[in-house]
């Protein structure tokens, strides 16, 4: 079976993060989301993978490429803008032909993959496969009212008063009738080719669609607060394996791993964390469900339950926590009098200090 991977949109509720790079790449456990989306697909048989890509395709090109490295072959499919998930479908058509497929939100995430979907699929005989999850705040969401069979009655994007917690999950599998359905809606209130109301328009014409609950654990990883407990998932099974150095004034505990050529000295670390290629860990505590990317600096400070991207630093600060910093940020600490902070930051930052 096909898949069809979504990695164009805005990626607004992640800025300043996403005003210079991809959404969908920004790394959980120093890997990019989009990464553990393409392997579940791998593992789930697929090999053919069409990747929607917008105004951030060169990104895309330079960490995917052809796809070989994780075993799939990848085709680009540019949007020129982001119309909606029901449009991605509609500029793949010719990429899909008449099969059934596997569409993939690459800002999703799903512990556990997604081999079994595709049997379920086969053998529910239907035109839709969705996935369903229980989730707090539903509004944020497309959600799914469903009868007293567990047949779905209807599907809402983003509801205000939504009628379940049921919310859609990113993966969908669909049989070639979807193609219908998506030339037949038209924009929602908010310009967009919803994929919702493709699959509503599915079950006003006749077909059946199939929805799994999901139990095991799914983030859209849109929103900082989803990005750090993807990251707390994912470093809770990492396995320990140190492959920089670590002096002997050092305290390593936990699941920790530090890559080749990083450095760690009179620091104590608590795992699980992960500490990238080349980075400096210097007189410094990493706590708990930290990421810290390649070529960083951190010096005489404290860091835990963040994500520190590629060739940053962190000098003289403590504590930090809860905290995504992006590329090539310098974070250090302000001396001399007044006793002030001192700020530049970009557009659509968020700062929060304990004056
Ligand atoms: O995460 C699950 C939710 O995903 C579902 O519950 C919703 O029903 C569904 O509409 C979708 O909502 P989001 O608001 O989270 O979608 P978002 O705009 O973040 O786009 C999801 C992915 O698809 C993301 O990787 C960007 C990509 N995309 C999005 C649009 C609108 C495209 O490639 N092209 C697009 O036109």
């Amino acid at each position: 079976m096909k898949a069809l991977v979504l990695a164009g949109g805005k990626g607004t509720r992640l800025r300043p993060l996403t005003h210079t790079s991809a959404k969908q790449l920004v790394p959980v456990a120093n890997k990019p989301v989009l990464f553990y989306g393409l392997e579940a697909l791998r593992d789930a048989g697929v090999t053919e993978v069409g990747l929607i890509v917008g105004d951030t395709g060169a990104e895309f090109r330079e960490a995917v490429g052809d796809g070989s490295a994780f075993g799939l072959r990848i085709t680009y499919i540019h949007q020129q803008a982001p119309l909606g998930l029901a449009h991605c479908v509609l500029i793949a058509r010719e990429f899909l032909a008449d099969e059934p497929f596997i569409m993939y939100l690459g800002d999703n995430f799903l512990v556990g993959g997604i081999t079994g979907l595709v049997d379920a699929f086969r053998a529910a005989d239907c035109d839709a496969q969705i996935l369903l999850t229980k989730v707090a705040e539903p509004q944020f969401y497309g959600v799914a009212e469903l009868g007293p069979e567990g047949e779905i009655i209807g599907l809402e994007e983003k509801p205000e008063h939504p009628r379940s917690d049921l919310a859609i999950v990113g993966v969908y599998i669909f049989s070639p009738a979807i193609h219908r359905a998506v030339r037949a809606i038209t924009p929602s209130a908010r310009g967009e080719l919803e994929i919702t109301d493709a699959i509503t328009w599915l079950i006003d014409h006749g077909s059946r669609i199939h929805s799994h609950l999901v139990s095991g654990y799914w983030k859209d990883t849109g929103r900082l607060q989803d990005m750090l407990e993807c990251n707390r998932i994912v470093l809770e099974q990492v396995e320990p394996d140190v492959r920089g150095t670590v002096d002997r004034l050092s305290d390593v505990t936990g699941r920790v791993v530090i890559e080749p050529g990083a450095v760690v000295e009179n620091s104590v670390l608590r795992g699980p964390i992960v500490i990238g290629a080349d980075s400096k860990i210097i007189s410094s505590y990493v706590g708990p469900f930290t990421s810290i990317g390649a070529n960083c600096e951190v010096e005489d400070a404290e860091i835990e339950y963040s994500i520190v991207l590629d060739s940053s630093s962190v000098r003289g600060v403590s504590r930090i926590a809860h905290s995504l910093i992006g590329r090539n940020v310098e974070v250090s600490r302000a001396t001399g009098l007044p006793n002030t902070h001192e700020l530049m930051v970009g557009d659509h930052s968020r700062i929060q200090v304990r004056a």
